[in-house]
């Protein structure tokens, strides 16, 4: 059975109701107390596993579509990308306001002085610009510069389970499942990589 525009609309709206609950689930985490002695630990691995989660999934539905013939899922991505950023908006906003007490100063040394939030917030910004420009009126004009801006969702998808894996002082397997994970959904995409990277080098020469 081939996917309609109907069936888009249910799966987007399943797309919704999941994260809804993930987002249900986190507030009544908070308010029950849950997160136990250390709620802002929680609430930034919450948050940040939540981020990188829906990212990876961002980038297996184009291949996943190939795989299935259901080309109408491509339909759904631009949805979970900007659920992608949402998560790691509301993990960053964890961090300025419940540790840094909204001191943006104290931010933006943390950043420079912490080479794990440089990353983070380098990571952070690719899905600022990619959620800003995500509409199909600046796509369009845009031209082919949104497609070379795009792109750059490659370096937000290898920097944040560097990201993960910096920050934590213990945790290996997990950042390195998540690596691991990256660098598929990198090598499926080969060819197309393979062009983006050196075409340019191609022309100049
Ligand atoms: C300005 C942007 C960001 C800031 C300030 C930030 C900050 C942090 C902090 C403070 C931690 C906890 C470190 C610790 O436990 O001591 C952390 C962990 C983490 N972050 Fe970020 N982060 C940012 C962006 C991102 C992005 C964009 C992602 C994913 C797409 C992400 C995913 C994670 C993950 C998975 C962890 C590990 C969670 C854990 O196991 O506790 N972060 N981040």
């Amino acid at each position: 059975m081939r996917l309609t525009i109907k069936h888009v609309f249910w799966v987007k709206a399943a797309i919704h109701f999941v994260s809804l609950i993930f987002f249900a689930d986190l507030v009544w985490r908070v308010l029950s107390e849950s997160f136990g002695a250390d709620p802002v630990e929680g609430i930034t691995h919450y948050t940040g596993i939540a981020a990188l989660n829906t990212l990876i999934l961002t980038l297996i539905i184009s291949p996943l579509a190939k795989v299935t013939k259901q080309g109408m899922l491509v339909r759904c991505r631009r949805m979970v990308g900007l659920y992608a950023f949402f998560w790691a908006t509301l993990h960053m906003l964890t961090y300025f306001s419940l540790d840094l007490g909204f001191n943006i100063a104290l931010l933006g040394s943390e950043i420079v002085k912490r080479p794990y939030l440089t990353v983070g917030a380098t990571c952070w910004l690719i899905l600022f610009a990619l959620t800003v420009t995500s509409t199909s009126r600046i796509q369009r004009s845009m031209g082919a510069k949104w497609q070379k801006l795009h792109n750059s969702v490659y370096i937000a998808l290898i920097l944040a389970p560097i990201h993960f894996y910096w920050s934590s002082k213990s945790e290996l397997i997990e950042p390195a499942i998540y690596f691991a994970l990256a660098i598929s959904l990198l090598l499926i995409r080969w060819k197309t990589l393979k062009r983006i990277v050196f075409r340019p080098v191609i022309r100049r020469s």
